[in-house]
């Protein structure tokens, strides 16, 4: 036989189980998905001075200094990589300018960052600095045009 109380506690059990499961479920609903549309974090300085200044410097520094080791090979394969995706990274949100000149400069940024990141692959320094000359023409052509001092 079975007692009224065990029955009493067996229904509340089952009652405190099934709020823990609906509590459960509230906690682990997915957020929406968010819009993968890219949202930029720093201003068009940040980005020169994070990305874009370091970046030519290493890959303005082979003509005097070329890599000697495959640590400063990899060093400037990553450089490349910084050079252009900086380049991309003046296409997004509020950095763009709709410009043509704005436009071109980081496209040529974009150009030099994946000829120096090939060039770096072949440690190939005079590749590295054709790569930097194409680079100094952007910087300078879009700074003339954007860069109010
Ligand atoms: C598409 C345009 C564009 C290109 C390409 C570009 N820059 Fe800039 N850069 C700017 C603008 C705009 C500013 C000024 C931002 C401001 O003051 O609001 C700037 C600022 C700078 C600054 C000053 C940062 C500071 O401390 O205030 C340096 C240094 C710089 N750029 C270096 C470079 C170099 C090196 C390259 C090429 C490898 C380059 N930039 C390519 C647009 C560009």
């Amino acid at each position: 036989m079975v007692s009224a109380f065990p029955k009493a506690a067996r229904a509340a059990a089952a009652g405190f189980a099934a709020a823990a499961l609906l509590f459960a479920a509230a906690q682990t609903e997915e957020p929406a998905p968010r819009s993968a549309v890219p949202k930029p974090v720093g201003d068009v300085t940040e980005i020169m001075k994070a990305m874009t200044v370091p970046a030519s410097n290493a890959i303005w520094s082979v003509g005097r200094n070329p890599p000697a080791d495959a640590k400063t090979w990899e060093a400037l394969r990553n450089n490349a990589v910084l050079l252009g995706e900086s380049g991309n990274l003046l296409l997004i949100g509020g950095r763009a300018k709709d410009d043509e000149i704005w436009r071109e400069t980081s496209l040529t940024m974009v150009e030099a960052g994946a000829l120096a990141l090939k060039a770096a692959k072949a440690e190939n320094p005079d590749g590295v600095n054709d790569a930097g000359n194409l680079m100094v023409d952007a910087c300078e052509t879009c700074h003339e045009r954007h860069w109010r001092r």
